[in-house]
């Protein structure tokens, strides 16, 4: 507990020297603590607030910045996804949202409730009352009857505890743009690699539910889109309350959303990613730092520390970015400075994988997968044996066409003799489920430039950084790894059952070895 004591202490520190700034520019005083949305009654304070200024800003005319529509065009001019930024953007999107509520329903200490479904499966009871009509926060949600359950491949157990269990701020919360060399503006909405907070529940949520939340630019006109990202915000404070650090590379740090949003009053609110880090200081708090199956998630194995060697590989890792893209034909090494090295290859692909038609990808490394894949440490190790032994084994999906059906859910196996369909997330094989919102949105917005000022093209392609290796330590020892290969296997399963809108397409496959 006393790193963890220790962390908080820090960031409360770092709170207060922030303080200045935040104050003139977010304008609101108290403190709000964001609750779960779970057990709250219909008329709960936060709730019946909610409701209240929704309501309200539903009701302002279009020429007020305010205005619900408006508001929800923030998000489609400017949101990242896929991206390093996509956690500090959608963070300070909510803190908008929560000062214009506080004002508009003269709640000074009005906190947005958090959706976690890990334990609420279903629709919250306050989303689904009644119709559109009668209850400001109804929407129609046409992928997700109100009797309609979340599944365990998207919010379950085994997903929290990848997530957090993420070695480095990148592997959780998206990784940075391909190539990004400055902190120009062009860069806010490049693809990365989305992670799995992103790429399982974060997407999964948008895409299952359908109608506007399953489609980026109209997202977040449903109330309950910033319920489900006060859920991804607070597994990013989870995560930072569990000792990991966020990225301390400059071009994270120091990029700035400027004009992006709006204070209570609907003039521009200019925030950088700095001043995103904690939410203390942006004057809100969580009731549960401690996250869902707290007790299912190894706390001593997550962060790398940046002087421990897996830490030392995975700056090296981050900062070649491009220039580590590996040939065809095995594992190239990649030797550090400080000595050590890290390992990548790679395989082009054209298949095209659909429902229930699946393609497997072999990547060749050019000596035995049991030899790359170390000893797993014991149970008894001690910490310090267990960090200095953690090792990564990532996928990286590059470039993927993506299903036009949002519904489509893509489970990966890897090393498998065959994929059918009835193979699930129980099965020692399978590594996790994605789902893509928000691929191939382009902004038509962003070449007209509506507020006269330069604005970040969307990228229209998607790629996904998934870790491989709870999946390789579950089939360590087995004839599985007597090969030379990686094989990522995709199985794309569609509700509609519709072929040729379930398409998924990775250009290329590289393989990571930390
Ligand atoms: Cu920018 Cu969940 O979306």
């Amino acid at each position: 507990m006393l790193h963890r004591r220790a962390f908080v202490t820090g960031a409360g520190a770092l709170g207060a020297a922030m303080l200045g700034t935040l104050r003139v520019s977010v304008g609101q005083g108290a403190a709000g603590t964001r609750r779960s949305v779970r057990g709250m009654d219909l008329n709960d304070p936060d709730l019946a607030a909610y409701r209240r200024g929704v309501a309200a800003m539903k009701a302002l005319p279009a020429s007020d910045a305010r205005n619900w529509l408006r508001f929800a065009e923030i998000h489609a001019t400017y949101c990242p996804h896929g991206n390093w930024y996509f956690l500090p953007w959608h963070r300070a999107y909510l803190v908008a949202l929560e000062n214009i509520i506080r004002d508009l329903a003269d709640k000074p200490d009005f906190a947005l409730p958090y959706w976690d479904w890990s334990t609420v499966r279903q629709l919250p009871a306050a989303f689904a009352d009644g119709n559109a009509r009668s209850n400001p926060l109804n929407h129609p949600r046409p992928g997700f009857p109100r009797t309609a359950s979340l599944s365990d491949d998207m919010v379950g157990p085994q997903v929290m505890s990848r997530i957090l269990a993420s070695p480095d701020f990148e592997a959780f919360g998206s990784a940075r743009p391909r190539g990004q060399n400055s902190i120009g503006v062009q860069w806010q909405r490049r693809d990365g690699a989305k992670t799995e907070l992103e790429f399982n529940p974060h997407d999964g949520v948008h895409g299952t539910l359908g109608g506007d939340m399953a489609d980026v630019a109209p997202a977040s006109r449903d109330p309950i889109f910033y319920l489900h990202h006060a859920n991804v915000d607070r597994l990013w404070a989870i995560w930072n309350a569990r000792g990991n650090a966020n990225s301390p590379e400059p071009m994270w740090r120091n990029f700035a959303f400027n004009r992006n949003f709006i204070d209570a009053n609907g003039s521009p609110w200019n925030v950088s990613v700095n001043n995103l880090q904690s939410p203390a200081a942006l004057g809100y708090r969580y009731d549960d730092d401690e996250g869902p199956f707290a007790a299912d998630v190894d706390f001593q194995g997550t962060a790398a520390a940046a002087d421990d060697p897996l830490g030392t590989s995975l700056q090296a890792y981050r900062r070649l970015g491009d220039r580590a893209a590996p040939q065809s034909g095995g594992l190239q090494r990649f030797g550090l400075p400080a000595g050590g090295a890290f390992y990548a290859a790679a395989a082009d692909n054209h298949q095209a994988a659909a429902h229930e038609r699946s393609i497997s990808i072999p990547v060749s490394l050019g000596r035995p997968l049991s030899e790359i894949v170390k000893a797993v440490p014991m149970a008894s190790a001690s910490a310090a044996e267990r960090r200095r032994d953690r090792q990564c084994v990532w996928a990286v999906l590059r470039d993927c066409e993506a299903p036009s059906d949002p519904s489509t859910r893509v489970r990966v196996f890897i090393n498998r003799e065959g994929v059918d369909p009835g193979a699930r997330a129980a099965d020692p094989h399978y590594v996790t489920s994605l789902s893509f919102f928000g691929a191939g949105h382009s902004d038509h917005r962003a070449q007209h430039g509506h507020h006269g000022h330069a604005q970040p093209a969307a990228s229209t392609s998607t790629s996904v950084s998934i870790d491989l290796t709870p999946a390789l330590t579950r089939l360590r020892g087995s004839r599985y790894l007597r090969t030379d290969k990686i094989t990522i296997q995709l199985m794309p399963i569609c509700r509609h059952a519709n072929k040729s809108t379930s398409v998924m397409r990775p250009r290329r496959v590289e393989i990571a070895v930390l």
